[in-house]
C-alpha cells in the first residue's frame, strides 16, 4: 500500500499561488490524466473504504471533485450516492449551511429525505484543506441524524482541517 501511495503521490502536480497568492494547490486531476495510476489510486480508495467500521452504507459527494471519487466507490460498494452540492443547483427541498474554505465562500446544499436516521454515511471529497467544506457538509447529515464518517484523498496537514470535525476522518495521502 505504502508503495501505491508513493506513486500517486510522485503523478500529483502542484502549483504555486493558485488560485490566489499564498495557496499551494494540488491538482488531482493530474493524477486522473494517467489511467494506470488513476486505477492505483481507485484500487487505494476502494480498500480504505471496505475497512472503514461499521460498513459504510451510503456515500456522499461534496461538490465537485468529491463526485468524482465518490461515485466510483458507490458504484463498486453497490450502495447509494447522493450530491452535497454548492447553493442553487438542487432541485426540491433542501438544507444549507454557509462555510468558509482556504481561498472563497459559499453554500453547500443537501437535499431533504436522502438519508435516513442512523444511516452509516462516508462523505468524500478530494482535498481535506481547512476543513471548512467538510465540516459544512458533515452539518448537513449530522441534521440529517446520519452516522458519519470521512474519507478524502489528499490532507494538507498544516492547515489542520482535522480539528474543526468531530467524526472520524480516513485520508490516503498526508502532505
Ligand atoms: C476544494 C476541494 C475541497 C475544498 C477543500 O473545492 O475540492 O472540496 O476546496 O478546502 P477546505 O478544506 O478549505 O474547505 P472547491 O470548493 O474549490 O470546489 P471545486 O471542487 O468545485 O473546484
Ligand atoms: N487543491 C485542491 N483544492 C483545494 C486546495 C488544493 O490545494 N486547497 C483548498 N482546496
Amino acid at each position: 500500500e505504502n508503495d501505491q501511495i508513493n506513486l500517486i503521490k510522485e503523478h500529483l502536480k502542484s502549483y504555486k499561488d493558485f488560485p490566489k497568492q499564498g495557496v499551494v494547490f494540488q491538482d488531482i486531476f493530474s493524477v486522473l490524466q494517467n489511467p494506470k495510476i488513476a486505477n492505483v489510486l481507485y484500487d487505494v480508495l476502494l480498500n480504505k473504504a471496505k475497512s472503514i467500521k461499521p460498513p459504510v452504507e451510503c456515500i456522499a459527494g461534496v461538490d465537485s471533485r468529491g463526485f468524482l471519487f465518490g461515485s466510483v466507490l458507490a458504484r463498486e460498494l453497490e450502495i447509494p450516492f447522493i450530491p452535497i452540492r454548492k447553493k442553487g443547483k438542487l432541485p426540491g427541498s433542501t438544507k444549507s449551511v454557509h462555510y468558509k474554505l482556504e481561498y472563497k465562500e459559499d453554500d453547500l446544499e443537501m437535499q431533504e429525505g436522502v438519508v435516513r436516521e442512523g444511516q452509516k454515511v462516508l462523505v468524500v471529497d478530494d482535498l481535506l484543506a481547512t476543513g471548512g467544506s467538510l465540516s459544512a457538509a458533515c452539518e448537513l447529515l449530522s441534521q440529517a441524524k446520519a452516522d458519519v464518517q470521512c474519507l478524502v484523498v489528499i490532507e494538507l496537514s498544516e492547515l489542520q482541517g482535522r480539528k474543526i470535525i468531530n467524526v472520524p476522518i480516513h485520508s490516503l495521502i498526508v502532505c
